[in-house]
């Protein structure tokens, strides 16, 4: 049978770099505590091998954004969802694995290491040599724009909230996951340092060309980073909208103050003030 579309571009077989199908998550389930966080979730974020998709969970607190990012990661108590089905790369998944790397808000270096210590320590596990892992390890210090002369030796106490940041991504990207999970990153850093932070961001999600998931309150971040924006909506958790948008193609300081970027912006500021006049309050527990 003729679909009418010979001689298009051929459709895109690659399976989708993340996709939820029907995904429920019941928190507590039979228990007095029970909570459904995620009803019915689904979406698709395509494999784009020439460049990588940059998507934005944006929502109200509570609304399951770190529910999604924790069952894409296979971490429980997230995983696995109560029902539905959550694929990485065509694969169902069935815990943690090296296709994913997850970069939290808090800072989570460990104490007891120096930065290029907490760098390769992912290298280590993987028995990489340590001439091997500590060469790769001072290039990413670089590429993450610390010195690998003065910062490598130093603690985490002796680094301000942005270069443990930048540690934190090292230490995440060097493993060459497929999909990075980023959950509110820059939550806690200064606006200065977080537009600092989300230029480093867009550099290097271009050099790595991997497929990111990224959870923030800042509806400014979400837009000048993002190919696309989920917003969610809340009790229970679910999609509200799928916002596809352009690529950022200037720096942080400067797209975000051009007139299509304001309205974009105003216009999902006005969306999500209705999904929080809408939201039923959270029950009792
Ligand atoms: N382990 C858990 N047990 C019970 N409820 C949880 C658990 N984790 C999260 N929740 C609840 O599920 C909802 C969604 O949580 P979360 O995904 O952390 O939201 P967000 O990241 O959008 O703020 C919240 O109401 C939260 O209290
Ligand atoms: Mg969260």
């Amino acid at each position: 049978m003729s679909t009418g579309t010979e001689g298009t571009a051929p459709a895109v077989c690659l399976p989708a770099a993340v996709e939820f199908r029907n995904v429920t998550k019941l928190y507590g389930r039979g228990t007095p505590r029970e909570y459904l966080a995620l009803s019915d979730v689904s979406f698709t974020i395509p494999d784009r091998t020439d460049h990588g998709e940059f998507a934005s969970f944006l929502g109200p607190s509570g609304c399951g954004k770190s529910t999604v990012l924790r069952l894409v990661a296979g971490l429980e108590p997230q995983h696995p969802p109560t029902s539905g089905t959550v694929t990485v790369l065509g694969r169902e998944v069935v815990g943690p694995g090296a296709d994913r790397g997850m970069v939290f808000q808090d800072y989570t270096s460990f104490d007891n290491r120096t930065v290029l210590g907490n760098v390769v320590f992912g290298l280590e596990c993987r028995g990489v040599p340590r001439s091997q892992r500590e060469a790769e390890g001072l290039d990413w210090i670089e590429r993450v724009g610390l010195d690998p002369v003065q910062d490598a030796d130093k603690y985490p106490h002796e680094l301000s909230g942005g270069m443990r940041q930048r540690v934190a991504i090292a230490r995440t990207l060097i493993l060459r996951p497929r999909v990075i999970l980023m959950d509110e990153p820059f939550g806690a850093l200064d606006p200065a340092t977080r537009l600092d932070m989300q230029d480093l961001l867009v550099k290097l999600w271009r050099e790595v060309q991997a497929t990111v998931l990224f959870v923030t309150h800042s509806v400014e971040e979400a837009v000048y980073l993002g190919d696309r924006v989920y917003l969610m909506d809340t009790t229970p958790g679910r999609i509200a909208e799928e916002i596809i948008l352009p690529a950022a193609s200037a720096p942080a300081r400067e797209a975000q103050s051009e007139p299509w970027f304001n309205e974009q912006v105003m216009r999902i500021h006005e969306r999500i003030e209705q999904i929080e006049v809408t939201a039923k309050p959270l029950p009792q527990r």
